[in-house]
């Protein structure tokens, strides 16, 4: 490692060309934000013993408060560039905020997730070994529109970088490319970044034209080549962010099946960049985990769940189609399929919760099972409860959510409603299809609905009545004679007659 190393990113710029409102650092792939990937992958740089790592600064501009409240939890500085004047009107901003003793600067854009580590560690490898002026990372691409192209001269030594637009018809060929990753002297290129000018189609201070600066101030410039090209990759459209997503979705994948986890067509599975998963777990088809959701060993999660920030000890089993956002499942529980958990829902050891069940903050203890069509919120469960199928707390008065508190060894008879706040006591026994509106003390049986009246016969009874009636409906109108000779039935009959207009209005009576 140089001397003395700081990092600087580039962070502030808009993104015209994603067309969003949103800056474009803030802009999503593999689950994080494109800034926090550039942090991710400069954060171990620090961690070495004799590390000569002075800080991260993060330049930016563009929706700065929100960009700073993602970059300060990595630790990392802000400089704010107001207005955003381009790349090297940047990194001058960001030059002027570092220590006295900074000697080296490790640049990385904002927008290209997809850099590794290692490479980096190569780069700063060469920029030390060479005491060059700057060390450029440059790939070599199939398609390298959108890119500045390295210009070598005739011995191969870098020349210059040429944006696109500035491209001469004989540069257009040039598949070399730069990162927007360079390790720069900080002397030298303080030195020549005043001297940048804005003669360029977007009338900007580029740092690629501190190149030529630097050559020209007798400075030596490395390159090293990236070994795989994808890890540059920048984004500038939301279509390269989907690109890059999917790549970044990819190497998640491959990374979990890389320390023993099961995938199944792993190209419908969509993992986050934060997210754990112990061994020997089996993940089933179109499953999606979340944020920071962290899924211990041995577990089973079934074809399209959706997990968010969930916490699952080991041998859980997620049924498929259920959602877990928020929420933690101890060892051994089972949910699904269809299940619904969320904001704090928190499924003990062995619980059991079954389809069509929602679970909302709330605790279900050891061993509880929760098997069908049920609704659980803002409820503390016990340990060993059964609650039957179709029972709802109602927690919501239409104001407040209320607690609802179930002992241990509870039996909630399918059906019932616990209109809360109320209490079932330990052992409680509830009948099924009761409205419990009182506490039910321990060891009790409540039973919250009318007595069943059974009436002998009626029903027999009823159906005679019914079908009388309908044979006297449908038997034929007597009396009544078309003028074709046939005899009409009521229902037959065609619209009455109206009576007669009155040809004179009657006389009013005096
Ligand atoms: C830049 C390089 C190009 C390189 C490419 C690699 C320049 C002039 N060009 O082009 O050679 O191939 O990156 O991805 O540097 N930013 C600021 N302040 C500004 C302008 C930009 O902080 O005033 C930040 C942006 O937020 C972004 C990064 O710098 O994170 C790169 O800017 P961008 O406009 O995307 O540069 P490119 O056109 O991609
Ligand atoms: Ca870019």
């Amino acid at each position: 490692m140089p001397a003395e190393l700081a990092i600087v990113i580039l962070a502030a710029g808009k993104g015209t060309r994603m067309k969003s409102q949103r800056a474009k650092v803030l802009h999503e792939a593999g689950g994080l934000p494109l800034i926090a990937h550039s942090l991710r992958a400069v954060e171990p740089l620090a961690g070495r013993r004799g590390s000569t790592l002075r800080g991260i600064w993060v330049v930016v501009g563009h929706q700065a408060d929100v960009v700073r409240q993602v970059v300060e939890p990595f630790g990392a500085r802000t400089v704010l560039q107001k207005p955003q004047l381009g790349t090297g009107h940047a990194v001058a901003q960001a030059l002027g905020a570092l220590p006295r003793g900074v000697t080296d600067v490790l640049v990385l854009p904002g927008d290209a997730p997809l850099i590794g580590t290692d490479t980096l560690r190569a780069l700063l490898k060469l920029h030390a070994s060479a005491e060059s002026a700057a060390t450029l990372l440059t790939a070599r691409l199939e398609q390298p529109q959108g890119y500045g192209r390295i210009v070598r001269g005739d011995s191969g030594e870098v020349e210059a970088i040429v944006e696109q637009g500035a491209l001469s018809p004989g540069q257009a060929e040039l598949r070399e490319v730069n990162s927007g990753v360079y390790c720069f002297e900080r002397a030298r290129l303080t030195a020549v970044l005043g001297q940048l000018g804005r003669n360029n189609i977007h009338r900007e201070y580029y740092l690629t034209d501190a190149v030529v600066l630097l050559r020209a101030a007798a400075g030596r410039i490395s390159a090293c080549t990236v070994e795989h090209p994808e890890e540059i990759l920048g984004v500038n459209t939301l279509a390269e962010l989907a690109y890059v997503d999917s790549l970044l979705r990819r190497r998640k994948v491959e990374a979990l099946m890389g320390c023993g986890v099961t995938i199944y067509q792993p190209e419908t599975v969509v993992v986050d960049a934060e997210v754990t998963v112990g061994s020997d777990t089996v993940i089933e088809r179109g499953v999606e985990l979340r944020g920071a959701t962290r899924v211990g060993s041995r577990c089973r999660l079934g074809a399209f769940s959706l997990l968010r920030n969930a916490r699952l000890a080991d041998r859980v089993t997620v049924r498929p189609h259920s959602l877990v956002f928020d929420s933690r499942l101890g060892e051994g529980v089972t949910v699904g399929p269809f299940a619904h958990l969320r904001d704090g829902a928190d499924i003990r050891r062995g619980a059991r919760i079954g389809n069509y069940v929602e679970v909302k903050k709330s605790v279900v203890g050891e061993g509880t099972k929760a098997q069908h069509l049920t609704y659980l919120g803002d409820a503390t469960i016990g340990r060993d409860t059964n609650i039957g199928a179709g029972t709802i707390t109602c927690n919501y008065d239409g104001i407040n959510k209320n607690p609802t508190t179930i002992g241990d060894h509870v039996f909630v008879g399918s059906g019932t409603e616990l209109v809360a706040p109320v209490r079932v006591g330990r052992g409680a026994y509830v009948a099924a299809g009761s409205t419990v509106t009182e506490n039910v003390p321990a060891d009790a049986l409540a039973i919250a609905r009318s007595r069943q009246v059974n009436k002998t016969g009626w029903a027999r009874t009823r159906r005679q009545k019914l079908a009388a009636a309908k044979a006297r409906k449908d038997e034929p109108v007597v009396g009544v004679r078309l003028a074709d000779g046939r005899s009409a039935s009521k229902a037959s009959r065609g619209p009455r007659r109206q009576p007669r207009a009155r040809s004179k209005p009657r006389r009013r009576r005096r």
